[in-house]
């Protein structure tokens, strides 16, 4: 089969498109053919070998060579204690390699694609919406009224975080660039702050609880935009290619709130049958729509990392496979 793999840390020309072996099911595993995925920070972080991203994976070379995390697709095989999917199934979920014709995912990374979506918009959904929704639910306890403001609402995540938070009955504000004013403010933002012509927090609204998706101000400006008891969920930050990517803003952010009244946290998502459930089911309602920026085909694995790399993704960037 055909998949994309790398040998060795580096730019997205690292990536390659070869003829490897179809993987072999586990026995809590299932083997899908893989018709889309999507891209995330996450591959730019592994692929170009970001200090952390090195832990575990290699420090001078990648052990693992394949990469992508977000899959749809059909089940192809089950593993013998696979109880919920059978072959001819259409799934979505997140697997560590799904750039590729075919592969592993857990049972219980994974769940049935809602049939009103294309792959490629359930693929646009896993690692991103699951992000916005466990950074406002479990991570912000958002509740109906309050007023929610999402720093970096254009991207992935933010255009997951503003649909879901308006699904929770909040009062959004997003924070974007001009060319996207339009598109935040259809995904049914209340208020939207366009970066360049103004300074959220110099607006004097404030906000019970804020997602910081794009890392762009410390923490002592944008206290200024919080209520006295206001959660802030730290969520990222600026992608660099080398060093320490979103770490420094995240960590200078936890340090410098300490001992003030807001609370300030940081959190790493994680793959969920529950909340691809949630995610399901508030997809099938059509409260919250995927958004595709651009659309790449599985040998152009490449240009699609170069092209999230470089920061300005409106919505997901998609690969067909
Ligand atoms: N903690 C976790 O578990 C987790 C999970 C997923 C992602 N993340 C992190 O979250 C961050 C975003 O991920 P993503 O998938 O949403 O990335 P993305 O799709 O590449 O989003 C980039 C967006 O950021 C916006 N942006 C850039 N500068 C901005 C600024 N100064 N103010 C407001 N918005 C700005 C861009 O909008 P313009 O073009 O308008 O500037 C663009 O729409 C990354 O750092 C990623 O590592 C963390």
């Amino acid at each position: 089969m055909k998949a994309i793999i790398r040998d060795r840390y580096g730019p997205p020309g690292v990536l390659k498109l070869s003829e490897v072996d179809k993987p072999v099911v586990g026995d809590h595993e299932v083997l899908v053919r893989v018709h889309a995925s999507s891209v995330n920070p996450v591959e730019w972080y592994q692929v170009t070998g970001l200090y952390f991203s090195r832990i575990g994976n290699g420090l001078r070379n990648p052990k693992q060579k394949t990469v992508g995390a977000d899959l749809a697709g059909r089940v192809e095989a089950v593993g013998k204690d696979v109880k919920e999917f059978q072959p001819g199934d259409d799934v979505f979920g997140t697997s560590g390699a799904a750039w590729a014709e075919y592969a592993c995912a857990r049972e219980d990374r994974l769940v049935s694609k809602p049939a009103n979506l294309s792959f490629e918009e359930a693929a646009a959904v896993p690692v991103a919406a699951l992000t916005a929704l466990q950074a406002l639910c479990d991570k912000g306890r958002i509740q109906p009224g309050q007023k929610v403001l999402i720093n970096g609402a254009s991207g992935g995540v933010g255009t997951f975080a503003v649909q879901i938070a308006k699904s929770f009955g909040a009062e959004v504000t997003g924070v974007c660039s001009t060319r996207n004013v339009e598109l935040v403010r259809s995904l049914g933002a209340d208020r939207v702050v366009d970066y360049t012509q103004e300074d959220f927090t110099e607006r004097g609204d404030r906000h019970d609880l804020m997602l910081d998706i794009a890392g762009s101000r410390s923490f002592f400006d944008f206290r200024r935009a919080l209520t006295p008891k206001a959660t802030v969920v730290l969520v990222g930050g600026r992608m660099t290619y080398r060093g320490l990517g979103p770490l420094p803003h995240v960590l200078g952010t936890l340090l410098t709130s300490r001992g003030r009244s807001q609370t300030v946290t940081f959190f790493v998502s994680k793959s969920t049958k529950e909340d691809l459930a949630v995610l399901r089911e508030l997809l099938e309602a059509g409260k919250v729509r995927p958004v595709i920026d651009k659309n790449y085909q599985l040998s152009e694995a490449a240009d699609a990392l170069g092209y999230l790399g470089e920061g300005h993704a409106r919505g997901k960037v998609v690969i067909s496979v």
